[in-house]
């Protein structure tokens, strides 16, 4: 199949210019002016007045994925389509590790739960749950054979791993390209403040957030920095949430430490006061880190802007108000699954909250959704709008609106947080290597691809390690 895209404005992250962009087979081919001169193509689509961007990589994303007594909702086959519709092309979703498995193994039982059913291209970050000397010594062969050179640690959760761990893990990872992302939140200062409101009787959504304080996310970025002092290593911040957490990360990029930080759109544009939502509604918010005061969200944006926040994911997490979220009875908020939808509205809404209010150009804008996560993850083919790369793209209308109402989305949950929200700008079609998968049908996305039609992506550690 090709595909002439005419008289679009291409977006990179670093600048923009109208051409035309020819993709032939999976790949981009050409991209220049009239190109119709000079290629034969089976579709000719006009693009005048809209963007064309690179297709969104969501680093973030727990499909089908067993916690907290419960499985998220989305599987691979809806968590997808979904991303796709939101313009979407490319996710990395987390595999945990069970007890006495190795990476291999958890790698590939996920592949076998994703494969078949994936509609957008995928590859997998392995999270470390069960640290045994075999499995810290795989690293190497993770990230130089098994194409999944990030490692996930949790220093939160009943599997969180101790701070031995988090050395020799990034000990590994510098000598062979990899690369460790955190959950940072220190786990005794949230059990502390859950003791005293247990015994303050105090058990509504508010209290997750109260108890996640954010002095938590401060301490353990602090330690994360201070660990990668320690090894000469480098660190990804995963859902970073508060403007705390970020000085941290900048005072400590200021001694020379390398470390990266990920924001989600729901920090960015959710605040704190959800959790009191009547009738235990605020337990569609209840998330790790929680929502924040709204100065935290203003400085995450400026934090996009200036380049300290490298990446957005959506840590799209999906569980049903109706019989997940409410699922222990309403009485004890540490019983309510953790996570919340979001990886169908990512570009959405960076586009309409961020670029329409001038808080970040299109172009900071393609840096976060595709080209830094791009380069930080080794997906080597992904990423840009250049002659050379998979034709993962998107005709964007920067103009087109759009009312989020959960009935007129793809993710296989009961809610959105956004549910109301008027956004401006939504994708037009939205291309994976070269093939249509979903496209605006006037009122809403539609999903036209095919099931199964996505494949893993083995990704490339650092070069030079
Ligand atoms: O609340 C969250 N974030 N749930 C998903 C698991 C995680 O911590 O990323
Ligand atoms: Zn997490
Ligand atoms: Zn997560």
């Amino acid at each position: 199949m090709s595909v002439l895209i005419k008289n679009g404005m291409v977006v990179t992250s670093s600048g923009r210019y109208a051409a035309d962009v020819y993709v032939d087979g999976e790949k981009i081919k050409a991209i220049g002016s009239d190109l119709e001169h000079t290629v034969k193509a089976e579709e000719v689509v006009e693009a005048k007045g809209k963007y064309v961007l690179p297709g969104a990589i969501d680093p973030h994303t727990h499909l089908a994925m067993p916690f907290m007594g419960t499985t998220s909702k989305d599987d691979f086959r809806t968590g997808s389509m979904a991303a796709a519709c939101g313009g979407t092309t490319t996710v990395v979703d987390f595999v945990l590790q069970n007890k006495g498995e190795s990476l291999y193994d958890a790698v590939e039982r996920k592949k076998g739960i994703a494969d078949g059913m994936v509609v957008v291209d995928y590859s997998l970050h392995p999270a470390v749950l069960d640290p045994r000397p075999e499995v810290i010594d795989e690293v190497k062969k993770a990230a130089r054979e098994y194409g999944t050179p990030s490692f996930k640690i949790f220093l939160f959760y009943d599997f969180r791993v101790d701070d031995y761990t988090m050395i020799r893990l990034l000990e590994e990872t510098k000598k062979y390209g990899g690369l460790v992302q955190v959950h940072a939140e220190n786990f005794d200062i949230v059990r502390r403040l859950n003791e005293n409101f247990e015994q303050a009787g105090t058990m509504s959504p508010m209290y997750h957030a109260k108890a996640h304080a954010i002095l938590a996310e401060e301490e353990a970025v602090d330690k994360a920095a201070k660990m990668v002092e320690f090894t000469g290593s480098r660190i990804y911040i995963v859902h970073l949430s508060s403007k705390e957490g970020l000085w941290k990360i900048k005072k400590a990029r200021d001694r020379g430490v390398e470390i990266y930080a990920e924001t989600c759109p729901q920090y960015l544009t959710l605040n704190e006061e959800r959790y009191d939502e009547p009738n235990w509604q605020g337990a569609k918010y209840v998330m790790s880190p929680p929502l924040r005061p709204k100065d935290s969200s203003e400085e995450l944006w400026l934090g996009l802007r200036y380049g300290d926040v490298q990446t957005i994911g959506t840590d799209h997490c999906p569980f049903d108000f109706k019989g997940q979220k409410d699922m222990f009875g309403k009485e004890d908020y540490k019983k309510i699954p953790n996570g919340a939808p979001g990886i169908e509205t990512m570009l959405m809404l960076l586009h309409s909250e961020g670029v329409v209010k001038g808080r970040i150009s299109l172009e900071q804008m393609v840096a976060a959704l595709s080209t830094n996560t791009a380069k930080l993850f080794g997906l080597t083919d992904k990423g840009e709008v250049a002659v050379g790369k998979d034709a993962d793209l998107v005709i964007f209308d920067p103009k087109q609106k759009f009312t989020v109402s959960q009935s007129k989305l793809h993710m296989n949950v009961d809610y959105t947080p956004w549910e109301g929200w008027e956004l401006t700008g939504m994708p037009s079609v939205v291309y994976s290597r070269g093939q249509r998968v979903a496209e605006w049908d006037g009122k809403q996305m539609k999903f036209v691809g095919k099931e199964g039609a996505g494949r893993f992506v083995k990704r490339q550690p650092r070069e030079g390690s």
